[in-house]
């Protein structure tokens, strides 16, 4: 047995009173869960804290909170992780006690305590990118046969529970609310991938023309940290990116495509990115009137990064780097390419599973080919999707 120390955010917008931290100390072993002991305190000591919980297993997503400071599943943390290994700023050790702060998760309003409004925002979201197959006409007779790979590709975004917990730390939503977020267009992934759905091509123009579309996310790989279930988001907005710019030709308003393919640019010549040149480059380059009106409109910042030592004139006007042939050749060896390749093989498990197996057989899985593949793909979608 060990003593933790529970600070629960406390807060009820009905009440008209501010939030406020109730801190309660328990007993249990540290390989219980926060979840465990957040109960062990309703049961005993207060019955009025809201918390949100079903399965106890990981599996329907429903106790996402941050712990410390960091999204998660409160009943798939360990009271021992979460003291130790997730040590925020204010669990902090001080007189031996292990201290772990629970409050609600981020970019959702919050209905009470440790309970948020997932109607509001997480599920609005998901709704907003048509969640479900749009078959392919004719119908088969009997039922459409699927290449495994294809199914393999799609498996990690299967794996999600909806649990919110990407939608909590999402910096770009933080600043934009429209943004359709990680969990999301995790979900567009799952069904642009899918060779069975008819709308592939509309839902990627839609999410590219979307100025909170797929160009929105700004690669903080907070969704990635934040994923209990290692679907990655993040991964998949870039996989959305890529088949809309390189694969359907899709060039969207919002100049997302343009920067993209200014930041390619920027690297093949210079081996390092040159910033003063990408935003124009984005726009056209110099000379084009919407760039000229971007340069404009960046002036105050750049006038802010100079007077910080950031940037100079000389620096900005006159760079004389040259990428290295090192990495022309990287860039000529890729664009060479005849067509743009992209193997996406998810696979849950542990490493010492895979040491006990045949060499071969652990070989066959790294390269992404093999029976044991395909059966962990499977088995992760069936019981994965909702
Ligand atoms: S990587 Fe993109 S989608 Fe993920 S949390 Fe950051 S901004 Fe949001
Ligand atoms: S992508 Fe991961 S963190 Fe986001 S809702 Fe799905 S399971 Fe939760
Ligand atoms: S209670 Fe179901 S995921 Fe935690």
């Amino acid at each position: 047995m060990a003593t933790y120390t529970l600070k629960i955010r406390r807060f009820d917008p009905q009440s008209g009173q501010a939030a406020r931290w109730d801190e309660h100390t328990v007993e249990l072993e540290p390989r219980k869960s926060v979840l465990d002991a957040i109960l062990k305190i309703r049961d005993e000591v207060d019955g009025s804290i809201g918390i949100r919980c079903s399965c106890q297993q990981a599996i329907c997503g429903s106790c996402a909170v941050r712990i410390n400071g960091r999204p998660g599943l409160a009943c798939n943390t360990h009271l021992e992780q979460a003291a130790g290994r997730w040590g925020g700023a204010q669990s902090v050790i001080d007189d031996g006690r292990s201290v772990i702060e629970v409050e609600p998760i981020g970019n959702m309003p919050v209905i009470r305590d440790l309970i948020v409004d997932m109607d509001a925002v997480h599920w609005r979201k998901i709704q907003r990118v048509t969640p479900w197959l749009v078959n392919k006409e004719p119908i088969p007779e009997r039922e459409y046969v699927v290449p495994r790979e294809s199914m393999i590709d799609i498996t990690q975004t299967m794996a999600c529970i909806q649990c919110g917990a990407c939608v909590s730390d999402c910096l770009s939503m933080e600043v934009d609310p429209l943004f359709i977020g990680p969990a999301a267009l995790a979900k567009a992934y799952r069904f642009v991938g899918d060779p069975r759905d008819a709308q592939r091509r509309q839902r990627l123009l839609d999410l590219s023309e979307d100025p909170h579309g797929i160009y929105d996310c700004t690669h903080c790989f907070n969704c990635v940290d934040a994923c209990p279930k290692d679907v990655a988001p993040m991964d998949q907005i870039m996989r959305l990116r890529r088949i809309a710019g390189s694969d359907e030709g899709i060039v969207d308003r919002n100049n997302g495509y343009r920067h993209e393919h200014a930041f390619v640019k920027n690297i093949r010549r210079n081996g390092l990115l040159h910033e003063a040149d990408l935003l124009a480059d984005s726009y056209g380059g110099k000379l084009k009137p919407a760039a000229a009106r971007e340069l404009l409109s960046s002036m105050p910042i750049a006038l802010k990064a100079m007077t910080r030592g950031k940037m100079t004139p000389a620096t900005t006007l006159l760079h004389t780097h040259k990428a290295p042939s090192e990495v022309r050749q990287v860039f000529d060896q890729i664009e060479g390419r005849k067509e743009r390749l992209e193997f996406n093989i998810f696979i849950s498990g542990r490493d010492d599973e895979l040491e006990d197996e045949p060499a071969g057989a652990a070989a066959a899985v790294s390269a992404g080919t093999t029976d044991r593949a395909g059966s962990a793909g499977a088995e992760r979608g069936g019981e994965g999707e909702r």
